[in-house]
């Protein structure tokens, strides 16, 4: 019989990937999404269904009987109650946490870091059996993620596997990180600086990669917390090599020490020291072989947000990126241009 998958989420960048997956690997999938953006025409074999996720009838209603729920829309502990009204009735529960759920040996974390000091100090790489914060109160992303990780392995009899992702990266993205590479070949920009002597490494994660997880811990079910990174996990200079090379372009990359200087030199992935996380429980656990390394993935993400930007301007196309990553900053080429020439 067909197995059914239900996907909250379903025409995002990590939903779209996984049914994708899901259908190439024969299964049924139903897109869960309230119709804000469109289903990706590749996906026409889905079944696009209409609802918010704040819904938790419409929730439990879609999902009860299916072989696999991907939920990529829990942010905080009261979002894990649906999945508890559904012990019983679902084969296997996969919901996207984050790698910034991990706490520093110096009792931070990623997002209260400011400064080298406040950055959490990690061991590399960092296995799922690492503390996490544990700041209930702290209504920011990751205590809320962290404890809604919590709340999910608190319920008795749930076979959910928890997905630790780093810096999503694919086609659908809202925001993807790489286009601070795009944007430059795309300039011609001839000179890229790159602080950190551009050995920075902040964990990727390729749409695909995670896809193919979530596919296993469909076909797997278990009480699971796993990583979901690149393996292995590129520097900031592997990157920007990985996307000039994907768009021919011939830039150089100048390699300064130490931290950005008033921005110069700054870029996504820059971090004072690295976050990079273990795949060995994945490998072990699922048999999981990844898709492909960020260089052999990047492409497909790349050209998706050039045909999605089109003639568009990137800003108005993709508001996330400047409003949460920040990217209206990225590119002020007089500053740069005046660093490099000094
Ligand atoms: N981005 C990263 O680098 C990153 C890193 C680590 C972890 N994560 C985690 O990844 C997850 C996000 O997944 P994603 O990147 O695939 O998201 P995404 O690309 O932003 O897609 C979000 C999807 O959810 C739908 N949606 C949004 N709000 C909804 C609601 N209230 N009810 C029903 N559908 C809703 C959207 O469609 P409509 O708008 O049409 O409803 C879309 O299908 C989050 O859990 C996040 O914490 C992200």
């Amino acid at each position: 019989m067909t197995r059914r998958a239900v996907i909250l989420g379903g025409t995002g960048q990590l939903g779209a990937a996984s049914a994708r997956t899901l259908l190439e690997h024969g299964w049924q999938v139903d897109l869960a999404h309230r119709g804000e953006r469109g289903v990706p025409a590749e996906l026409a074999e889905a079944r696009s269904v209409s609802l918010d996720r704040s819904d938790a009838d419409a929730v439990e209603r879609l999902c009860r009987g299916a072989d696999l729920v991907l939920d990529c829309l829990a942010f905080a502990p009261a979002d894990a109650a649906v999945h508890g009204r559904l012990v019983g009735e679902v084969g296997s529960v996969v919901v996207i946490s984050t790698a910034s759920v991990y706490r520093g040996e110096n009792g931070t974390w990623l997002d209260i870091a400011d400064s080298d000091e406040t950055f959490p100090v990690l061991p590399v790489p960092i296995d799922e059996s690492h503390p996490t914060v544990d700041a209930v109160d702290d209504p920011g992303y990751s205590p809320q993620k962290a404890a809604l990780e919590r709340a999910l392995l608190a319920v008795e009899g749930l076979p959910v596997t928890i997905l630790r992702p780093g810096a999503i990266h694919g086609p659908h993205s809202p925001a993807l990180r790489e286009w601070f590479f795009v944007k430059r070949a795309l300039d011609g920009r001839e000179r890229v600086p790159l602080a950190h002597l551009g050995q920075s490494r902040f964990g990727t994660s390729a749409s695909v990669n995670v896809a193919e997880l979530v596919r296993l811990a469909g076909e797997h079910p278990g009480r699971r917390v796993l990583n979901a990174v690149d393996d292995p996990a590129p520097t900031a200079l592997e990157i920007g090599q990985a996307v000039f090379a994907h768009l021919g372009h011939a830039g150089e990359f100048v390699l300064l020490e130490g931290p950005p200087v008033d921005g110069v030199g700054g870029h996504p992935w820059a971090v004072s020291r690295p976050v990079v996380l273990s795949m060995a429980a994945a490998r072990r656990e699922l048999g999981y072989e990844p898709v492909g390394t960020h260089r052999a993935t990047i492409g497909a993400a790349i050209d998706w947000m050039l045909e999605a930007v089109g003639d568009a301007d990137w800003r108005e196309r993709f508001p996330a990126l400047s409003n949460r990553y920040g990217a209206a900053s990225w590119f002020d080429y007089d500053a740069e241009d005046q660093a490099l020439a000094r």
